[in-house]
């Protein structure tokens, strides 16, 4: 653990490194008191939520404006979160240029303070990936759940705010997962039913948010060999999203699970126990006049949360090759791997125009009232847990496979509580 550098905070609270950085540290300085810190912690990166305009608006851009004005500036690597549109591509989603020149005023903010304009939610796949061990300080949940568990590095689950602050100062407080006191598990989860592909992996990370909480789970009972990444960053995304969990441990698979197992053998902790002997449906969030035993029409099919990586947006693009579509499909992924995709002409070869492969932004943080999109199916639990209580929009939860036939045919039989255990 690094040394608490009281100098380098100190000097930044006086007001020395300017007003900017003096307001960052003030806000670290407060989080650490409030959580009764033992000093701070320098940290080797941020990533940043908070950046769609229509989650932020005008006293967010403000916020931003006065560090900038004050001389604040990135110390470490700092990337940025999704943003409310596909910066290169938002006239041809249907994006406004109202929104966009506002969401670019966003970008351009950040950008003055040093931070990266990378917008995607998985970062950790090539722009910033700490290493175990390392301290950082990550917004966006299912970020900060992928880095502690599947990484090992080290992150409480930020705000967008604090997050900022911790990239301007280069630190933050050591407390709660900084100290490996916190990152031993309160709550053992012993699934005991077959769990095998992404779309399980989302529901099961569903039903234990909601009953976690904020806690740290230990898993056992799941294949190794299916804990892939992706299944895994389905898994943490979902259990952030439901609940709070922030790190969560895979007997023989996480990197920190192996000491967590042994103190748990050796009665050094005793965490209470869940049994899990079913994966359970979720039930398909659709407007009163859509109940009934026909299918719902489908106006987008959304893929990509969190960001897909290169290769996943690859074997959907494979799937859809050569197929007529009657529902727009949205792969989010980040900028970088768009950009790669769409200049590789074998890629791109024979898809239906209604194939969005898209950047910058998710379903989620984008204005999707103003679109006119009525109706969407999703393969993430996470999406499908901040869309349903979206009373304009029916939602619909399918694996991969069902979301692709969805596109190709326009409709999702509706299936309500049942059946919805699939393999991808
Ligand atoms: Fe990423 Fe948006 Fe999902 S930010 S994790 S794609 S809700």
């Amino acid at each position: 653990m690094d040394e608490p550098n009281l100098d380098a905070m100190d000097l930044m609270l006086s007001g020395e490194s300017g007003t900017g950085t003096q307001i960052a540290a003030e806000i670290i300085a407060a989080l650490a008191k409030v959580f009764d810190a033992n000093g701070f912690v320098s940290i080797k990166s941020s990533q940043i939520s908070g950046v769609s305009f229509k989650n932020i608006g005008e006293a967010g851009l403000e916020f931003l404006e006065s560090l900038r004005a004050g001389g604040a500036r990135s110390r470490v690597m700092a990337t940025l979160n999704p943003c409310g549109l596909d910066l290169d591509a938002w006239q041809e989603l249907g994006f406004s240029e109202s929104f966009y020149l506002n969401q670019k005023r966003v970008i351009d903010a950040y950008g003055g303070l040093g931070i990266d304009a990378t917008c995607t939610c998985t970062p950790y796949l090539w722009e910033n990936c700490p290493g175990f061990g390392e301290h950082v300080a990550w917004s966006e949940s299912s970020a900060i759940s992928y880095v502690n568990s599947v990484i090992g590095a080290k992150t409480n689950r930020e705000g967008g705010p604090a997050a900022l602050a911790a990239a301007l100062t280069g630190y933050t407080g050591n407390y709660g997962l900084h100290l490996d006191e916190n990152r031993v598990p309160g709550v053992i989860v012993n699934i005991n039913c077959p769990v095998e592909s992404y779309f399980d992996f989302g529901t099961i990370g569903l039903m234990l948010g909601k009953q976690i909480g904020k806690d740290v789970p230990f898993i056992t009972g799941l294949d190794s060999n299916v804990c892939t990444p992706e299944n895994l960053r389905q898994l943490g995304a979902a259990m952030a999203a439901s609940g709070a969990v922030a790190l969560y441990h895979v007997e023989e698979v996480t990197p920190e699970a192996r000491v967590m197992a042994a103190l748990i053998k050796n009665g050094d902790i005793t965490p209470s126990t869940i049994e899990i002997d079913a994966i359970e449906g979720m039930k398909d969030a659709l407007p009163a006049n859509m109940e009934g035993d026909g299918g719902a029409p489908i106006d987008l099919v959304f893929l990509g949360c969190p960001h897909y990586s290169r290769q996943e947006v690859l074997d959907v693009l494979e799937q859809l090759r050569g197929k007529d579509l009657k529902a727009t499909i949205w792969i989010a992924t980040a900028r970088r791997f768009k950009q790669e995709l769409l200049e590789d002409a074998q890629a791109m070869a024979d898809l239906d125009p209604r194939v969005k492969i898209i950047s910058d932004t998710c379903i989620v943080v984008c204005p999707i009232d103003e679109l006119g999109i009525t109706s969407v199916v999703t393969n993430s639990g996470k999406a499908f847990f901040y869309l349903e209580n979206n009373e304009h929009l029916a939602v619909l939860y399918r694996d991969t496979n069902t979301c692709i036939d969805a596109a190709i045919s326009g409709i999702v039989a509706i299936t309500g509580e049942e059946g919805l255990h699939a393999q991808d």
